[in-house]
């Protein structure tokens, strides 16, 4: 059997078009959200299951705060209870759960949480769960600013030193891979500030799936596109 990652350790996918699908059906935005939160669900199996080491997802941009004060306390009670009801089965398939994004302004109670399940997963080495939460990449881009200036001030580096390998180490993905795969569902052909300094050579993938569809056949879809893609890093 071919190996079902194709060589991709780390793959990010934009996780689009709750809304769109509840709409297309008549239902309310909270359950494409809901829907939503089940392909994740599957969607995390499925890629442990296939010996992918790093999966990203996008589920709470810093600038989802732009919508209605309901919807985003829909998305918080959803997240809520994924990380109370899927924190054990991360525990027993070796999943180690990260967040990246400045997950500390969430409500405290959701802060406590994450914590906790960051803490009982972090012996895990089967795949890195990492879910981006109040993530935007310049928002990270600015704190990892902020480290290297506030090592620059205080002597431990020099203005001349700092290489491309610093803001890479100061970013909230240091510990992962390179991203080797990004994935947007819904049709929408753009970055939405995700990932933007760990995209530079990653392989875009664009679908109309909206993501409460995107399954285990979608996600093969998209590795084997990446499978026959010629990647060249700017050699020849
Ligand atoms: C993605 O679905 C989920 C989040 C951004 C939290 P959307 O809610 O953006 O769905 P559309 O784009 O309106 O269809
Ligand atoms: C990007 O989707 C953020 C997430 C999937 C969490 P959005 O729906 O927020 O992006 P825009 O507003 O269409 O660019
Ligand atoms: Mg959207």
């Amino acid at each position: 059997m071919p190996d079902p990652t194709y060589g991709a350790r780390h793959i990010a996918i934009i996780m689009d078009g709750n809304g769109r699908w509840a709409k297309r059906k008549h239902l309310p935005r909270a359950l494409g959200h809901k829907k939503g939160v089940e392909a994740v669900r599957n969607i995390v199996r499925v890629a442990g299951k296939m010996g992918i080491e790093a999966m990203t997802l996008y589920a709470f941009s810093s600038e989802n705060w732009n919508r209605p004060d309901e919807e985003i306390s829909d998305l918080m009670g959803l997240l809520r209870q994924y990380i109370q009801s899927d924190i054990e089965e991360f525990v027993e398939n070796g999943i180690r759960l990260k967040v990246i994004g400045n997950y500390k302004a969430l409500d405290d109670d959701i802060v406590g949480m994450i914590d906790n399940a960051i803490e009982r997963t972090a012996a895990n080495d089967k795949m890195t769960l990492a879910v981006a939460l109040n993530y935007g990449a310049q928002d990270e881009l600015l704190r990892a600013t902020q480290e290297i200036a506030a090592a620059v001030k205080n002597g431990r580096l020099d203005p001349e030193e700092i290489e491309t390998g610093h803001i890479s180490a100061a970013l909230d993905t240091a510990d992962l891979p390179p991203l080797d795969l990004l994935i947007r569902t819904s049709g929408e052909l753009r970055l939405s500030n995700f990932l933007l300094w760990q995209a530079a050579y990653s392989e875009l993938y664009f679908t109309d799936v909206l993501w409460p569809d995107f399954d285990q056949k979608e996600l093969e879809k998209a590795l084997k596109s990446f499978g026959d893609r010629e990647r060249r890093f700017g050699g020849r």
